[in-house]
């Protein structure tokens, strides 16, 4: 079934069908796939639209599109404000971008996508359903026992299970040395203060 009412690349996406820009391997779309049954499925849950579930669906295809892409490309695409991310954080940008040149002006679905890795205060709730169905969708190997356990939580629980996952991040990304970028610090606080 063809959804006339929404833009092409999100009816195609929401078929499983990714725009021909997408670089991404066979157990890329496996998991992107994942996402989206997982963000569907809290979308009929939570009583939303047919046109949102299809959204909700769509971003999750379309959110690791450009995962595979190399970052010296990646890094050519995406806004000025992204480009001293890290390479492995700059596919979520970078597909936004291209999904924003393709014609797609919606921007909770945009902000969505590209804030997918790093989270944003800014994000409503389909970019924070799509960060936790990164995290949590079934086919990951880490932690499989507490993942379950949150995702039994959800959709009803988002922020609660939002908080745990941010923590698990964080304290990874400590461990390991890595910087902390500032968007997702200013996640974090905004869900610790609400
Ligand atoms: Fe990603
Ligand atoms: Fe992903």
């Amino acid at each position: 079934m063809l959804h006339t009412a929404l833009h092409p690349s999100v009816s195609a996406a929401s078929e499983g069908v990714l725009p021909k820009w997408a670089v991404a391997s066979g157990q890329r779309r496996e998991h992107m796939e994942r996402v989206a049954m997982l963000l569907e499925s809290w979308a009929e849950d939570l009583g939303l639209s047919e046109e949102d579930q299809f959204r909700w669906q769509a971003v999750g295809y379309l959110h690791d599109s450009l995962r595979d892409e190399r970052p010296e490309v990646l890094r050519e695409i995406v806004p000025d404000d992204f480009r001293h991310l890290d390479g492995t954080l700059l596919h979520g940008p970078a597909a936004a971008e291209l999904l924003q040149k393709d014609g797609l002006t919606d921007g909770e679905m945009l902000s969505a996508i590209a804030f997918h890795s790093i989270g944003s205060p800014g994000l409503k709730s389909l970019g924070r359903a799509l960060y936790a169905a990164d995290f949590l969708e079934p086919g990951r190997d880490f932690s499989r026992e507490w993942r379950a356990q949150l995702r039994e939580q959800m959709p009803n629980r988002l922020d609660d299970v939002l908080v745990e996952i941010i923590r698990a991040r964080l304290n990874h990304q400590l461990e390991r040395g890595s910087k902390i970028s500032e968007h997702t610090v200013a996640f974090w606080n905004g869900l610790i203060s609400s």
